[in-house]
């Protein structure tokens, strides 16, 4: 039943960087959102999974050892919450952890130890999604933990994408890609331009060790919470889908302006996390904050984010024959937030400002070889 999950990393939404345990993380939310995700063209765009992270359930299972949601958050319990996303052509996630609490410091109910009749409890709900998390695993080795997991939501019988979140502790990447079909790589993102730099960073040279139905995770986005500028979020955003990393949205699209849905519903930036060859891009140089980053497309292009670190503009520059494109007259490059086409004779090279991304898609393919020389449109050509 896990075969085929994840083939192209998840996209959805998960409540956690927007509200943490906060009181606002309740079923009025979740149903918002799914709403949002319809109305607001991101579920045509691909965002397919709400999920809850911790804080739904009460701190203590009830006579017969199952979990009870919390009925002020979640009055009419999880199947409600998972029958009204289902209605809308979504899916439902939760949370639990890998040890006998979760994180929170009330101390709601982990899984371990329970994990059979936790995940058939899951399945009866309705739910699509785990994220199963690292807090109070009593020391029991991280790989017999998560291995348990999966063994019971293989048992329910239900197709539920199982996230493994032990924050890469363990090298995840060296053993579970036949446990969960994502794994977080690193600690806890916050909503911050190191932050995002340091993850980045941490995540990068893990490319080799990700594909179809297992992929790197660097953590859930942060665009539109508010500590970023637009151009960080665009390169944060821009950055996790040329690393194939799962777009789980962070902030509560309640509230989210016009800009932020912008930003998360580019389809053209969103095809290249989605491409289906499944690639993690890897870094093809990185001199002085001037990084360039290339991710292998299925149709044979290939995906350029050419990404200034640094605090001044930058001129960033790489070839064809560097990013992996074979040898042709001319190449077509499109810029896929600018959303226009250039052409260029191998020079792939951009004045990139302060903190900000140019994210191009870059191809030998002929068949678009009219379009304007990339140095008359702001791009450096050749
Ligand atoms: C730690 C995880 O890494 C976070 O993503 C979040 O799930 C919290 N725990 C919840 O307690």
């Amino acid at each position: 039943v896990t075969e085929g999950l994840a083939l192209t990393p998840p996209m959805g939404f998960n409540n956690w960087n927007s509200t943490h345990c906060r009181a606002e993380f309740n079923e009025d939310m979740v149903k918002g959102i799914a709403d949002l995700f319809v109305a607001k063209g991101l579920k045509d765009a691909g965002y397919r999974y709400v999920n809850l992270d911790d804080c739904w359930a009460l701190p203590h299972r009830d006579a017969n050892g199952e979990l009870v949601p919390d009925p002020v958050r979640f009055p009419g319990g999880i199947r409600a919450v998972a029958d009204y996303v289902h209605a809308k052509g979504l899916k439902l996630g939760i949370y639990t952890s890998a040890g006998t609490k979760t994180c929170n410091s009330a101390g709601f109910p982990g899984a371990l130890g329970h994990e059979y009749s936790d995940a058939r409890q899951f399945a009866d709900w309705g739910v699509d999604y785990l994220k199963y998390d690292n807090c109070n695993n009593q020391g029991v080795d991280a790989r017999q933990r998560y291995r348990t997991m999966r063994d019971a939501l293989r048992a329910t019988g239900r197709p539920i994408v199982y996230s493994i979140c032990e924050w890469g502790e363990n090298k995840p990447w060296e053993w579970a890609s036949d446990v969960g079909q994502l794994w977080r790589t690193t600690g806890d993102i916050s909503d911050s331009w190191s932050s995002m730099l340091s993850i980045l960073k941490q995540n990068l040279p893990l490319a080799p060790h990700a594909g179809p139905g297992h992929w790197n995770d660097p953590d859930m986005l942060e665009v539109g919470n508010g500590g970023m500028t637009e151009t960080e979020y665009r390169s944060h955003f821009s950055l996790w889908s040329v690393m194939a990393a799962p777009l789980l949205i962070g902030t509560d699209l309640r509230k989210a302006s016009q800009a932020t849905f912008d930003i998360l519903a580019n389809e053209e930036v969103i095809a290249v996390d989605q491409d289906p060859l499944g690639r993690q891009g890897a870094v093809v140089s990185a001199a002085d904050g001037r990084w360039v980053v290339a991710k292998e497309m299925r149709d044979g292009s290939r995906a350029v984010a050419l990404f200034n670190e640094s605090g001044t503009a930058q001129r960033i520059a790489t070839t064809a024959s560097a990013v992996g494109l074979p040898d042709a007259d001319a190449y077509t490059l499109r810029d896929l937030w600018q959303h226009r086409g250039y052409n260029t004779a191998g020079t792939i090279a951009a004045t990139v400002p302060a903190h900000a991304t140019v994210l191009l898609r870059v191809s030998a393919d002929p068949r678009w070889a009219d379009h304007p020389p990339a140095v008359e449109l702001g791009l450096d050509g050749d």
